[in-house]
């Protein structure tokens, strides 16, 4: 690690002193990180902690990856910010590359996962009245229980969580929630009326949650008889964290909009996309859709970085691989506090025993071992290291909760 970390004030003055002055919406692990490398960061005092939570996959590449760096540093010595008033150099590569390694036709940019969420809604329901024929102002968005797209206040507006959706009305309207992982359900919610059905491939937030086998596949053949856009999330699932490029791979689906963002950044600079096909992003005409920093040129370099990352197939490979080693520790640790766990690549929701404690509890508890993770829902945490982790790394991180749970 290079930069000494600014000691002026201690970690707990620091948390003291955000207090009054920002906004409480966040309930953060009492740790102030002032550096970091690789897996590994480091609080003001100077104890370092094995990230095992990785921005919530914006950081799957790890902190400070030299390539990404070296590729912001290049572009911020050129041009930073055009707005997209004007063109810049760096945004055709970026397109061009994206969709390439997407299997796509076109790239929206844009910057946060909210707003690839919203755009990809645009897009849908554009969609829907000129080219399916909806009636306008009839189009509906059929969406998943327990899903998580965002903040923003019609994204909350379909959400199931209370605390997300609850003093932030009155919505938009135009959304169906039905189960997730329940193919009959969705059956029954799409209409002639229907746009697309928006769902994660897998539902991060919600604690991992990986479908049956054949849902993405039901999915897209009932979407393809239903005449309506498939719209997968793969914001926190996408590039890299199943062991594939795309979650959707593992079904081998396409589907019609993919939704990109976290790690399209690099951890650098927020870079978010829809990627999809000709026919339906093709719908947005000048105008009609933007945002000042979407496709900046330094989001642009940091994005087609990220994706030259991705082109080796070396990130997939090791989500892969070291998702097997993952697996065998949680299922080592079935019964000895763990009760449960999902996992895909390398990404895990873990159920404790409720009588050990709380997910913040027990993620409070590894904080003090030196590993940091996130709570989910009541007992669940989320293990989402880098995907540049080493297995002596991940095994420590599987030891210290062994530890932990036995403690
Ligand atoms: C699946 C999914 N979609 C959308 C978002 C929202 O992304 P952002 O926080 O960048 O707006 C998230 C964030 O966790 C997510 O996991």
């Amino acid at each position: 690690m290079t930069a000494p970390a600014d000691r002026t004030r201690s970690s707990e003055e620091l948390i003291r002193a955000e207090e009054p002055v920002l906004a409480q919406n966040y309930h953060p692990l009492p740790v102030v990180v002032a550096r970091a490398e690789g897996a590994w960061v480091e609080d003001v005092e100077g104890r370092r902690y094995l990230d095992m939570l990785a921005g919530y996959s914006a950081l799957n590449f790890g902190h400070r990856h030299p390539a990404l760096i070296e590729a912001a540093h290049r572009q911020l010595d050129r041009l930073t910010l055009t707005s997209r008033a004007f063109h810049n150099d760096r945004l055709a590569s970026f397109a061009e590359r994206l969709a390439a390694l997407t299997g796509q036709d076109m790239v929206l940019p844009m910057n946060t996962g909210a707003e690839a969420v919203e755009s990809g809604i645009k897009v849908a329901r554009k969609w829907a009245y000129e080219v399916k024929g909806v009636p306008d102002g009839r189009a509906t968005i059929v969406v998943a229980a327990d899903n998580f797209h965002g903040r923003t206040t019609t994204i909350v507006g379909f959400s199931t969580d209370e605390t997300a959706r609850s003093g932030f009305g009155p919505f938009t309207p135009g959304f169906r929630v039905v189960p997730y992982n329940d193919l009959a359900a969705l059956r029954a919610a799409v209409d002639d009326t229907t746009a697309a059905v928006l769902i994660e491939p897998i539902q991060g937030e919600a604690g991992v949650v990986v479908p049956d086998d054949g849902y993405l596949t039901g999915v897209r053949e009932l979407t393809h008889r239903a005449n309506c856009l498939f719209v997968a999330d793969e914001i926190q699932s996408g590039l890299g964290r199943t062991g594939r490029t795309l979650a959707v791979e593992h079904e081998s689906v396409v589907p019609d909009l993919v939704l990109l963002g976290k790690a399209l950044g690099g951890g650098i600079v927020p870079v978010s996309a829809v990627v999809g096909r000709r026919e339906v992003l093709g719908v947005l005409r000048p105008g009609e859709h933007g945002s000042t920093f979407g496709g900046n040129p330094l989001a642009a370099a940091v994005g087609t970085a990220v994706v030259e990352l991705l082109r080796t197939g070396e990130f997939q490979r090791r989500a892969t691989e070291l998702g097997s080693v993952l697996r065998e520790g949680l299922t080592a640790l079935l019964g000895k506090g763990v009760v449960g766990f999902r996992a895909r690549g390398l990404w895990a929701g873990v159920d404790v025993d409720p009588a050990l404690g709380t997910g913040r509890e027990v993620s409070e508890r590894l904080m003090r071992e030196g590993i940091l993770v996130k709570d989910t829902h009541g007992s669940t945490i989320r293990l989402a290291p880098p995907l540049t982790v080493t297995e002596d790394e991940l095994r420590q991180a599987l030891g210290t909760l062994e530890k932990v749970l036995a403690a």
